[in-house]
């Protein structure tokens, strides 16, 4: 019997208030911890694909907070005067409104590589790998957007679906799920990326919804989520939490 989600939730904030962040960074804890008030979606999402297949919950954690750093660290520096301008994150100061321009390069910097000080924790390196690869393909998103003109579909895929792919595919490899199984559960993080991003463009009133109107980015994140639906069944797993996340992304409001 799966865990419900708001218990996984539970674990991961659990794991992340122990994580003894940056201990020799001086006072870069205090930006770093401001960092890391979301929502867990991420994490959340990983730990859920390894208890779908029956692995130790507590074996997925570190990959499970390494997905939830790199994507702090991307929001730290994308807030940034030079990259959006933006004071505010999550209804409260961003980072370097907080803390300082300097200061929020810096705890960005670390969130990054204390993420990948967790994902080289495992024995073998393929949740580094996949989560290097996937950083790349997000900070590579982030400057198409900065340079704007690129097609939607392909800029959400890096941006956001990147990450996604990286929390179930992280929590396939830190199961040692063999590889030949790993192609249905990754068009299943596509979508549910996917998903979340549209229903993001939705509670923003852009992306999407700037592109196609509000009715028809409706219907697409209906699809989007019917979809994950379809994977899930096919998949060879204990699915219910997963069905249970991808619904709630479908409605969520926050
Ligand atoms: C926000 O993601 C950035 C996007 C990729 C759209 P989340 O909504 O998951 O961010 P937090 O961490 O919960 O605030
Ligand atoms: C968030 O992108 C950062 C990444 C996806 C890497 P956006 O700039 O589009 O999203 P918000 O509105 O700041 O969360
Ligand atoms: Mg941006
Ligand atoms: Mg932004």
């Amino acid at each position: 019997m799966p865990r419900p989600a708001r218990d996984l939730r539970e674990l991961v904030e659990g794991y992340l208030a122990e994580l003894a962040l940056a201990p020799d960074l001086g006072t870069l804890e205090e930006p770093m911890r401001h960092a890391l008030g979301g929502k867990r979606v991420r994490p959340v999402l990983c730990l859920a694909t390894g208890d779908a297949i029956g692995a130790p919950v507590e074996n997925l954690l570190p990959a499970a907070a390494a997905v939830e750093l790199v994507h702090s660290f991307s929001l730290v520096h994308d807030d940034l005067p030079a990259l959006d301008d933006d004071r505010l994150r999550r209804g409260a100061p961003s980072v370097w409104a907080q803390y300082g321009e300097a200061s929020a390069i810096l705890a960005g910097d670390a969130l990054l590589v204390e993420a990948m000080r967790l994902a080289l924790s495992y024995p073998s390196g393929s949740v580094a790998r996949e989560l290097v690869d996937a950083t790349l393909a997000m900070i590579g998103g982030q400057q198409l957007d900065l340079e704007g003109g690129a097609q939607l579909d392909h800029l959400h895929s890096l941006k956001t679906g990147a990450l996604f792919r990286a929390s179930v595919m992280c929590g396939l490899w830190a199961a040692d799920v063999p590889v030949g199984e790993h192609p249905p559960w990754r068009d299943f993080a596509s979508d549910v990326g996917l998903l979340f991003q549209i229903v993001d463009d939705l509670l923003d009133g852009d992306g999407y919804v700037a592109l196609v109107g509000e009715e028809d980015a409706r219907r697409l994140a209906e699809e989007a989520a019917e979809r994950c639906r379809a994977h899930l069944e096919a998949l060879n797993a204990d699915a219910e939490v997963l069905e249970e996340i991808v619904n709630g992304l479908a409605v969520r409001t926050t």
